[in-house]
């Protein structure tokens, strides 16, 4: 009989996002499993997701996982904050894949860093309306005291380049946003969207050194290698894997803003698709 473990876990892994965040995902996962193949596809046609209604979401969710798995992947992630909040850990998506969001990993890692139990998340419109990280800590942790805000700013301002620490704009929007948040004392801020961890310097810069960030895209990718290693689905190999791209928008523009956003990590081939096509998937 044919050994189906050792056939899967030479498949890729698979990660989707609205955009360019779910790059915070990948390169953590490149640093943590060198070997392993990676897909990667980025709806940047339509991003952001962030401010849309559920039923927009969900279905973009729906046909991102789908071109995924037309890929023939060992694992699925949603490397967004938003679909993550929204779909859940909806086996629906994923059938019989493994599949994580960045909800739970992210959860996780902030239960475990604070002290004090006061926890603040920031988080796209849709996911802080949706209450999924504060529902989320509860579960691990009943008495925390969850600050949440929405950062409308921040995901355009990610996908067009507008992220040093010493940018005027940047340093108003971060004060802007996170002040509600920082003036109640947090300890642990959960970056609950992916595309927050590339404003990391500013952020770090305006809520000091006591407060520990929480990247949920690394986290995921935390939790990816943990749930591949419970199921024996590490790849053996030991030359580096390869990471291929996918984008609904034109591909040289995502390699130019992918690259500032993960630097020389980014290798690999990039491929544009067509909402048309990735509809009728
Ligand atoms: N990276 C997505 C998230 O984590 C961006 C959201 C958006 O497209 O608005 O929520």
């Amino acid at each position: 009989m044919a050994d189906l473990t050792a056939e899967n876990s030479e498949k890729a892994i698979g990660v989707f996002d609205s955009g360019l965040g779910g790059l915070t995902c990948v390169a953590e996962l490149i640093k943590l499993m060198p070997s392993e193949n990676i897909i990667y596809f980025g709806d940047i046609a339509r991003v952001p997701y962030g401010t849309r209604s559920r039923e927009t979401i969900l279905e973009y969710a729906r046909q991102d996982v789908n071109f995924i798995k037309s890929h023939d992947v060992k694992m699925i992630i949603a490397a967004c904050g938003t679909v993550s909040s929204i779909a859940g850990t909806s086996k629906d998506f994923a059938g019989d894949i493994p599949f994580t969001g960045v909800v739970i990993p992210a959860v996780q890692a902030a239960c475990a860093a604070t002290k004090s139990g006061r926890i603040g998340v920031i988080g796209t419109s849709a996911t802080i309306r949706s209450g999924a990280y504060g529902k989320a800590i509860r579960n691990i942790r009943q008495d925390a005291v969850i600050i949440g805000n929405s950062c409308t700013m921040f995901v355009p301002m990610v996908e067009n380049g507008i992220t040093a620490a010493d940018d005027i704009v940047v340093k108003e929007m971060v004060r802007r946003y996170l002040k509600p948040i920082k003036d109640e004392n947090v300890d642990v801020l959960i970056l609950g969207c992916t595309h927050y961890p590339i404003l990391r310097d500013a952020i770090a810069e305006y809520m000091g050194e006591g407060v520990t960030l929480i990247s949920s895209g690394a986290e995921a990718a935390k939790h990816t290698m943990n749930m591949l290693a419970s199921r024996n689905l590490l790849s053996d190999r030991t030359e580096a894997g390869t990471v291929s791209y996918y984008t609904s928008d034109s591909s040289e523009l995502f390699e130019a803003n992918a690259r500032s956003f993960i630097g020389d990590s980014l290798k690999g081939s990039v491929t544009q698709i067509s909402i048309d096509e990735l509809s009728r998937i």
